[in-house]
């Protein structure tokens, strides 16, 4: 039950990461147990930062890499306690973890504040996530000053601090097989997820309840959760690009956005989804339809080793702009309409994001002010859309149309892969699928 990750894998992604730092020494805790109300704390999630280095996944734990001249990785822990652990399940003690989840010591984390003014000392520079807690912030500043207490014996404090997110997040981006094992798992629970919420949808039915087929498919797959809070957005709610209220019935001739995905082993696939309520597209919702599906078309058609991280979102804006204009929302040139941003009024926001750990996930965007290139292992969205809210100029067959197409990108030595492929997305595909939903 208690099976340990791999240590090796951790253990060797630490070593990489002490010897980037070159010198100094990395302190990463996870995360907090947070109260809900009175007694009820919300469900734990470590830190993804202390996840991606450790693999351990009790709260109270702290990782601490020091390099040097004997490198050391250490882990703090909550020791064993037989009373604790009736009433709330498993713990490892510093003494198993240190072999199971390879470190060279562990000890309870009552001793943190005790030992780590010894591991400053004389380290010339603490990595650290600044700033992400103030009582984190406040406890390492009493660290740092009882090292500089005793300078007199000729002990020297840290004399810089770095945030220890930006090295970190440069590894984060590249994604490994343990990794990407896990992301595809994410991506097929989620994919199933999804088609389980188009068989369940017809007029009549709650947001909520197609909510519920969702948070099904996610658990009885194994994931632990959302990796998000779902989106399942009817008719008009498609066009509140965070709609997730989830309490509205369906309506017959109305479409459906779903913006949901799983979290496996900590790692997120964030999947969108948009088909009729009652299976069939009404030609104005086809049109939009296929407009969207070009553009994610486009996009994903840009993404390849060697071109900018912008290269799919500005593909996906001209198939989309081209689009607004054969709607007849938008008049005008296209190179006209992209450079005034008109088309904001209909498409308001990127095209994607890194996705990992975090569904928004950690890396860097621009290198040196200049857009980054795409390189094999980072993975990403492509998630374009067309939201249609009534106005001036609108035609009326399309008000309250909300679109989006949104699937999850791995970065190939030779292009891409789409991860979140098994999840229908054509028109046919859709309404194949729909139409035999009451027939099972
Ligand atoms: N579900 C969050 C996003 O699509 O960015
Ligand atoms: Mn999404
Ligand atoms: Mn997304």
């Amino acid at each position: 039950m208690h099976t340990p990750p791999d240590s090796t894998l951790y253990r060797q992604r630490r070593r990489r990461v002490m010897q980037a730092m070159g010198e100094g020494v990395m302190i990463i805790a996870t995360a907090p147990e947070v109260v809900r109300n009175r007694d009820a704390h919300y469900p734990f999630r470590p830190d993804s930062y202390f996840w991606w280095l450790t693999g351990f996944p009790e709260p109270e734990s702290v990782v601490v890499l020091v390099t040097g001249k004997r490198p050391r990785q250490y882990l703090f822990c909550r020791e064993k306690n037989i009373e604790k652990e009736i009433w709330d399940g498993f713990r490892w003690g510093p003494k198993a973890a240190r072999t199971a989840f390879g470190f060279d010591a562990a000890w309870p984390i009552e001793q943190l504040d005790r030992r780590m003014p010894g591991l400053l000392e004389n380290q010339p520079v603490l990595f650290y996530v600044i700033g992400h807690d103030t009582a984190w912030d406040n406890r390492v500043t009493g660290w740092l000053n009882s090292v500089r207490e005793k300078a007199r014996t000729g002990v020297q404090a840290p004399a810089s601090l770095t945030d220890a997110r930006r090295l970190l997040d440069e590894f984060r981006l590249f994604k490994d097989d343990h990794e990407l094992a896990m992301m595809r798992r994410a991506a097929e629970i989620s994919a199933d997820a999804h088609i389980r919420a188009m068989r369940a949808s017809k007029p009549g039915v709650n947001e909520h309840e197609i909510e519920a087929e969702l948070l099904y498919a996610f658990r009885r797959g194994g994931a632990e959760a959302p990796a998000y809070t779902s989106i399942v957005a009817g008719g008009a709610n498609a066009c509140i690009l965070h709609y997730v209220f989830n309490n509205r019935p369906l309506n017959d001739g109305d479409l459906l956005l779903i913006d949901a995905g799983a979290e496996f082993s900590g790692y997120a696939a964030d999947i969108t989804r948009t088909f009729p309520v009652n299976g069939r597209f009404s030609p104005a919702q086809k049109e939009a339809y296929e407009i969207v599906l070009a553009a994610q078309a486009a996009a994903i058609a840009e993404v390849k080793p060697g071109n900018t991280w912008n290269a799919p979102h500005d593909a996906a804006v001209r198939v989309l702009v081209q689009g607004m204009k054969d709607l007849k929302l938008l008049k005008g040139r296209v190179d006209d309409l992209i450079e005034s941003g008109a088309y904001r009024a209909f498409y308001m926001h990127r095209t994607g994001h890194w996705l990992g750990l975090d569904v928004h996930d950690a890396g860097e965007y621009k290198v040196d002010g200049e857009w980054r290139k795409l390189e094999p292992g980072m993975v990403l969205t492509v998630e374009p859309g067309l939201y249609i809210r009534p106005g001036e100029g609108v035609p009326r067959r399309l008000n309250n149309i909300g679109i989006r197409i949104e699937d999850d990108v791995l970065v190939t030595e030779t292009g891409c892969e789409v991860l979140t492929a098994a999840t229908p997305k054509t028109v046919a595909e859709i309404e194949r699928l729909m139409a035999r939903r009451h027939r099972r």
